[in-house]
């Protein structure tokens, strides 16, 4: 399975912060925005990465992340012109994908739950047992933000609508997908929307219409933040400072994520905290790996 960050976008609800940045690379709390979505794809055990971003701002993740081998990954880079939408990302990402399934992640998207491995499980699995694509349904406040899922009175769901008026559920649709190498045909079937992007939520509407979509409900104990708005990019700051402190655990930490998937060895886990042990992050590391008995 390959994986695909899509960090592009106007980033338009965080001017004038994003004049001048990309909003990916924003903190929240103590690591860039887009560590988080990469530390789900790295937790899904998927190595061969591709990020998406704009012209003007790849060289920035480039300088960040490189070539990916300090976490034991392989990370790849390409331009999206202008924000044509999400599901542009499998037409983007079409010679990257190849002829394996995929899974996009949103690069402003926070997932953080005890059971997030199971989940990511799960889709996997529904992919390589009936080729279907899942996407994951969270309950939110505030559903008209998101595309929206339906569900029948069995409680199956029917239909997904992208930013309804009135919405039929709570059920907003998260920034994590997973789908079969259809992805990538059907993708380039969509027109575009209204608002004049590809829609991702045409694309699992046209899996759901041949009943090859599963909707995933992330429930009670489960967080998922999105970070477009300022008062959602601070809220997550501090969602994260509390979790880190009280649990004196790291979210997000890639170089962890790597060594505990063996991507990577102890050296080389101390080598790059020893290159930033003046922070917090580093020294969580330093302190966590350094003794013989991990
Ligand atoms: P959005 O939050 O829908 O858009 P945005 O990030 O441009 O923000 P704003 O609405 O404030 O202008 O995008 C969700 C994520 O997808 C975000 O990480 C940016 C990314 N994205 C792309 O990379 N390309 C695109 O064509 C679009 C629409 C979004």
């Amino acid at each position: 399975m390959k994986g695909i960050i899509l960090a592009g976008g106007m980033g338009s609800r965080l001017f004038p912060v994003t004049k001048g940045v990309s909003k990916q690379l924003l903190p929240v709390y103590d690591k860039p925005m887009v560590y988080y979505p990469l530390s789900v794809l790295m937790q899904a055990e998927i190595k061969e990465i591709l990020l998406i971003s704009t012209p003007q701002d790849l060289g920035q993740y480039q300088r960040l992340l490189g070539d990916g081998s300090r976490w034991g990954i392989n990370l790849s880079y390409l331009k999206q012109d202008k924000p044509n939408g999400l599901a542009e990302a499998f037409i983007i990402g079409e010679n990257f994908i190849k002829n394996d399934s995929v899974c996009l992640v949103l690069g402003d998207n926070i997932f953080y739950g005890s059971d997030l491995i199971s989940h990511l499980k799960f889709a996997i699995n529904q992919i390589n047992e009936s080729q279907k694509a899942t996407v994951f349904g969270v309950k939110v406040k505030d559903p008209q933000r998101y595309g929206v899922i339906s569900f029948d009175e069995k409680g199956n769901p029917n239909e997904i609508i992208e930013k309804p008026k009135i919405p039929s559920s709570d059920y907003a649709v998260a920034g994590l997908y997973f789908y079969p190498n259809s992805v990538i045909e059907i993708a380039k079937t969509i027109k575009p929307s209204d608002r004049g992007e590809l829609e991702i939520t045409s694309v699992n509407q046209i899996y759901l219409n041949k009943k090859k979509l599963c909707v995933e409900k992330l429930d009670r104990g489960f967080t998922w933040l999105d970070t477009g708005t300022h008062e959602s990019l601070l809220e997550a700051s501090q969602f994260i400072q509390t979790i880190e402190k009280r649990q004196g655990l790291k979210v997000g930490c890639l170089e962890e994520v790597a060594f505990q998937n063996g991507w990577i060895s102890k050296q080389l886990l101390i080598k790059t905290a020893n290159s930033f042990k003046n922070t917090g992050y580093g020294e969580y590391l330093i302190n966590k790996y350094s003794g013989n008995d991990n």
